[in-house]
C-alpha cells in the first residue's frame, strides 16, 4: 500500500502539469511555499478555495468535475471511497490552472465503517483508552477511504436531553468532555497529520450550540459570559490545544449574534485569545441563514460579515462564490481578508500531506479495494470493546443479571433486532447488514446452551406523524418498519413468549432518528407502544430485564418501580448485539457511568449535578415549602452524573489529605481506599469532586476535577491517588480572569456524584 501511495506521488511531481509553477524546492517550508502559491493565485482562484462542496446534495457529477477544474471548490465531504476521490483530485491537480488539491471530508463521528457507540456512549465508558481506540480507528478506516478531514469531535456541553444532538456530544460535564475532545483529537490526527492513517479533526460545533433554548434544534442561545467560559467553552479549547486543524462553527447565535458572524468568537476569543491557527468552516448553508437570522439583508450582506468575521470556508451555499469578487471591487472586503481565509486552508492542505501527495490518502487504483464493505476491513474487537465498556447498569434489584446461559429466555422488543437503530445517528459508512443485533448476539452467546424465544412485541412508535417525520429525516430511504399486525396482537405474541420462559429480556428505546439532528423531544419517556409492551410483559409475573437502546437520558420513573434490571447500552454500533450479549451473561462485568443526568420527568430540565448553589437549596428529607423545589413529585435526578452499577460491590474508605492548607505553588494528595468486596473482578470509576466553600460570586454545588477507572481482582483493594494544586481550583470570576481564590474547599470522593465522601481543606 505504502508503495503504491509513493508511486503515485512521485508520478504526480515528475508530471509537467504538476504544481504548475509552485517552487517544489519550497516544498518543507511551509510559510514559504504557501506563500509562492498564493502570489500566483488570482482574486477567483482564491475564491475558489474557501469553497466547501456537498457531494450529493449541490450539483451533479459533470458540474462538479468542471467547477473543480476551473478552480471554483477546495475542497469536498460526503464521499466516502477512494475511486469516488480520484477523479475529483484528477480534476483538480491534473486540469486546474494552478494544480492546487482538494481535500475530501465526512462525518465521522462514531466509527466510519466499523460502526463504535455513539459519543455519549463513549463517555460512559469513562475511559480515554476507548475514546482514543474509536478515534484512532476511525482514522484509518476513514484514511484508507481517501478520506482526509472528519467533521469531529463534536464537544458541545448539553444539559437538555430534548435536544436530540445530545447524543452526538459526552455529556454535562465541562471536565469530562475536555478529557475526551483532547483524547479524540490526538487520536484522529495520530502522530502526525501528514500521515497517510491520519485525518484532520474539526471540532464542533463553536460554540454553545448544545445549550438551544428549550433543547429545540437550531434554536438561540443567550448566555452569561462566565457561565460560557466555565462551562461550555473549555471542550472547544482543550480540542484546539490538543491542535485540532479545524473548527466549525455552530448555527446558533449567541446573545444576540450568530456565531457565524461572530467576529468576537472567531477572531477575538479563537483567534487571538487562544491562538488557533487552522481553518474554520461554516455549518451547512449557515452563511446564507444569516438572512433567517435577520442580521444580513441579502446574501452579498451574509458574505461580508462571514468573510470579515473570519469563516474561512463556506460550507454547501456559493454565496462566497457569488458576492466575493464584488465586494472586494467595492472595497467592502479587503483582498488580505480572503488571503487571511485562503492561508488557512492551504495551510491545512499542507499539513494534511495534500502538497506533498495529492494521492496521499486515495492511492493509486491498482490498490482500491475490491469490495469496500469487505469483512476484513472491519475493526470488531475493538469496536465490541469500547461498546461494552460503554454500557451503564442502571438497576439490578435481585441480582437478577447476570442471566445464566440456561433455561428459556424470551427477547422482546421492536430494537432487539434492529440493526439500523443499533448503529445510531451519524452511521458514516456503516451498513447496517454488518450490524450484530441484539437477537444475533444472544444467539452466538447461547449457542444450544438455551432455549431463545423471540417476539417483537411493539412498533418503536405507533405514531404515524412520528414515523413519517422519522422516515423523512435525513436517510437514503426510509428506515421505520412498521409491523402491519394490531398492537394488541404483537403483545399478545410477546406475552405468550414470555410465559414459556425464565426471563424476559426487553429491547426499548428510541428509533435511532429520534436522537439525532432535528429531533429535538418534547417527552423523554418510552413511547406509548413500548410501554405498553412493558406493562403486559410486567403482568406475567416473569422477571423483566430491560435493555435500553436510547441517544439521550431518558424518564425512567415506571421502568426503573417495575424492571427486576436496567442496562443502558445507548446505540451500541456495528458489535452492539455481541456486546450487550457479553454484560448480560457476565462475560464483561458493566463499568460505565453516565456522563449526563437522567431526571424524573421533562419538566426537572435543566437538571445537571454542577449547577450553582442557591439562597434557599432544597434539602433531602427537610420540608420544602420555601425552598427551590418541584411540589409534584420528588426532587433530584432519578439517576445522578457519575452513576453506574456493576456485578461485584466496592467500598470507598474516608478520604485522607496530606495536608489541610495548600499554598498556593503546593501540591495536595487525596487519596482513598477502593475494595472490591464482591465476588467478582470489576471496574468501577474513582471521581473527584470540589466545592469552593466561599468565593466572590457564586460557585456550583460541586465540580467534577478527576477520575480514575480502576479494575479490581474479587475481594482486591487499592489506595487512589489525585493531586490537587490551585490550577484545579481555578475559576473565571466576574471579570472573566481566571483565578484561584484564597480561602476553604470541600474535596469530595465517590462513586457516582451524589454519594461521596468528604474533607475539608483551605488555599492559602
Ligand atoms: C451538521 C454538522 C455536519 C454537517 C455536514 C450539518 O447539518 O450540523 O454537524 O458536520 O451537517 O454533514
Amino acid at each position: 500500500m505504502e508503495v503504491s501511495y509513493l508511486l503515485a506521488a512521485a508520478a504526480w511531481l515528475a508530471s509537467p502539469l504538476a504544481l504548475a509553477d509552485m517552487n517544489v524546492a519550497l516544498l518543507d517550508n511551509k510559510p514559504a511555499f504557501i506563500a509562492d502559491v498564493m502570489r500566483q493565485m488570482t482574486l477567483d482562484e482564491k475564491i475558489g478555495q474557501l469553497r466547501l462542496i456537498s457531494i450529493g446534495s449541490d450539483m451533479p457529477q459533470p458540474q462538479l468535475l468542471k467547477e473543480i477544474a476551473a478552480g471554483r471548490i477546495g475542497g469536498t465531504f460526503n464521499t466516502v471511497t477512494r475511486a469516488d476521490n480520484r477523479p475529483l483530485q484528477d480534476a483538480a491537480v491534473k486540469r486546474s490552472r494552478l494544480k492546487i488539491p482538494l481535500f475530501f471530508a465526512y462525518d465521522v463521528v462514531h466509527g466510519h465503517r466499523t460502526i463504535f457507540p455513539i459519543s455519549l456512549a463513549q463517555a460512559s465508558s469513562w475511559d480515554m483508552d476507548a475514546v482514543s481506540l474509536s478515534a484512532r480507528t476511525s482514522a484509518m478506516e476513514a484514511s484508507a477511504d481517501g478520506i482526509d478531514m472528519t467533521f469531529a469531535p463534536m464537544v458541545d456541553i448539553s444539559r437538555d436531553p430534548r435536544w436530540g444532538r445530545t447524543s452526538e456530544g459526552f455529556g454535562e460535564d465541562p471536565y469530562l468532555v475536555s478529557e475526551i475532545a483532547r483524547t479524540a483529537v490526538h487520536a484522529y490526527q495520530g502522530k502526525s497529520l501528514a500521515a497517510a492513517d491520519s485525518v484532520m479533526a474539526s471540532v464542533k460545533h463553536f460554540a454553545l450550540y448544545g445549550a438551544v433554548e428549550g433543547g429545540r434544534d437550531y434554536n438561540t442561545v443567550d448566555m452569561s459570559p462566565m457561565r460560557m467560559y466555565q462551562d461550555y467553552l473549555p471542550p472547544y479549547r482543550a480540542a484546539v490545544d490538543a491542535g485540532a486543524g479545524g473548527v466549525m462553527v455552530a448555527l446558533n447565535s449567541i446573545n444576540g449574534v450568530p456565531a457565524t458572524s461572530n467576529t468576537w468568537l472567531m477572531q477575538d476569543l479563537l483567534r487571538k485569545d487562544w491562538g488557533f491557527r487552522g481553518v474554520t468552516i461554516s455549518d451547512h448553508g449557515a452563511i446564507a441563514e444569516l438572512i433567517r437570522h435577520g442580521v444580513a439583508k441579502d446574501g452579498r450582506e451574509a458574505a461580508r460579515l462571514a468573510i470579515r468575521a473570519g469563516i474561512d470556508m463556506s460550507m454547501h451555499d456559493s454565496l462566497y462564490l457569488q458576492e466575493l469578487p464584488g465586494l472586494v471591487k467595492s472595497g467592502e472586503v479587503k483582498e488580505p481578508e480572503i488571503d487571511n481565509a485562503v492561508r488557512e486552508i492551504l495551510g491545512a492542505k499542507y499539513d494534511m500531506g495534500l502538497f506533498h501527495d495529492p494521492y496521499r490518502r486515495i492511492g493509486a487504483a491498482a490498490g482500491d479495494p475490491p469490495d469496500v464493505n469487505a469483512e476484513s476491513r472491519l475493526h470488531r474487537a475493538a469496536a465490541r470493546d469500547v461498546a461494552r465498556r460503554s454500557m451503564v447498569l442502571l438497576e439490578n434489584s435481585k441480582q437478577i443479571l447476570p442471566l445464566k446461559k440456561a433455561g428459556v429466555i424470551a427477547l422482546v422488543g421492536p430494537l432487539a433486532d434492529a440493526p439500523i437503530d443499533i448503529m445510531g445517528s451519524w452511521s458514516a459508512a456503516g451498513v447496517a447488514r454488518q450490524s450484530v443485533t441484539l437477537y444475533q448476539g444472544m444467539r452466538t452467546a447461547l449457542g444450544d446452551k438455551a432455549r431463545l424465544v423471540y417476539a417483537r412485541g411493539a412498533n418503536v412508535t405507533d405514531n404515524q406523524h412520528i414515523v413519517d417525520y422519522l422516515n423523512y429525516l435525513n436517510w437514503d430511504k426510509p428506515e421505520i418498519t412498521q409491523d402491519k399486525r394490531s398492537p394488541e396482537a404483537m403483545i399478545a405474541e410477546a406475552v405468550k413468549a414470555a410465559g414459556q420462559a425464565d426471563v424476559i429480556v426487553a429491547a426499548v428505546g428510541e428509533a435511532r432518528g429520534m436522537s439525532h439532528e432535528s429531533s429535538s423531544r418534547t417527552s423523554l419517556d418510552i413511547p406509548a407502544s413500548q410501554h405498553a409492551l412493558l406493562a403486559a410483559l410486567k403482568a406475567t409475573g416473569k422477571p423483566l430485564v430491560l435493555v435500553l437502546m436510547n441517544g439521550r437520558p431518558l424518564a425512567l420513573n415506571w421502568e426503573r418501580e417495575n424492571a427486576d434490571a436496567i442496562l443502558e447500552t445507548w446505540f451500541s454500533g456495528t458489535e452492539g448485539g455481541n456486546a450487550i450479549a457479553d454484560v448480560l451473561f457476565g462475560d464483561y462485568n458493566p463499568s460505565g457511568k453516565l456522563p449526563i443526568s437522567f431526571p424524573r420527568s421533562v419538566g426537572q430540565i435543566p437538571i445537571y449535578y454542577n449547577h450553582l448553589r442557591i439562597g434557599r437549596p432544597f434539602i433531602e428529607g427537610k420540608p420544602g415549602n420555601y425552598t427551590s423545589q418541584y411540589f409534584e413529585e420528588a426532587n433530584g435526578p432519578l439517576y445522578p452524573f457519575g452513576y453506574g452499577l456493576s456485578y461485584t460491590d466496592f467500598s470507598l474508605s474516608d478520604v485522607k489529605l496530606s495536608t489541610r492548607t495548600l499554598d498556593r505553588d503546593g501540591k495536595l494528595d487525596a487519596s482513598v481506599t477502593l475494595r472490591n468486596t464482591g465476588r467478582r473482578d470489576g471496574a468501577t470509576v474513582v471521581q473527584l469532586y470540589v466545592q469552593d466553600v466561599s468565593a466572590s460570586v457564586v460557585r456550583p454545588v460541586k465540580e467534577l476535577k478527576d477520575f480514575r477507572k480502576i479494575m479490581l481482582k474479587a475481594g482486591e483493594e487499592k489506595v487512589v491517588h489525585f493531586t490537587v494544586d490551585a490550577e484545579k481550583l481555578k475559576f473565571f470570576n466576574a471579570g472573566l480572569q481566571y483565578v484561584a481564590e484564597p480561602g476553604e474547599f470541600n474535596l469530595q470522593i465517590g462513586l457516582d456524584s451524589r454519594t461521596v465522601r468528604q474533607q475539608s481543606f483551605e488555599l492559602r
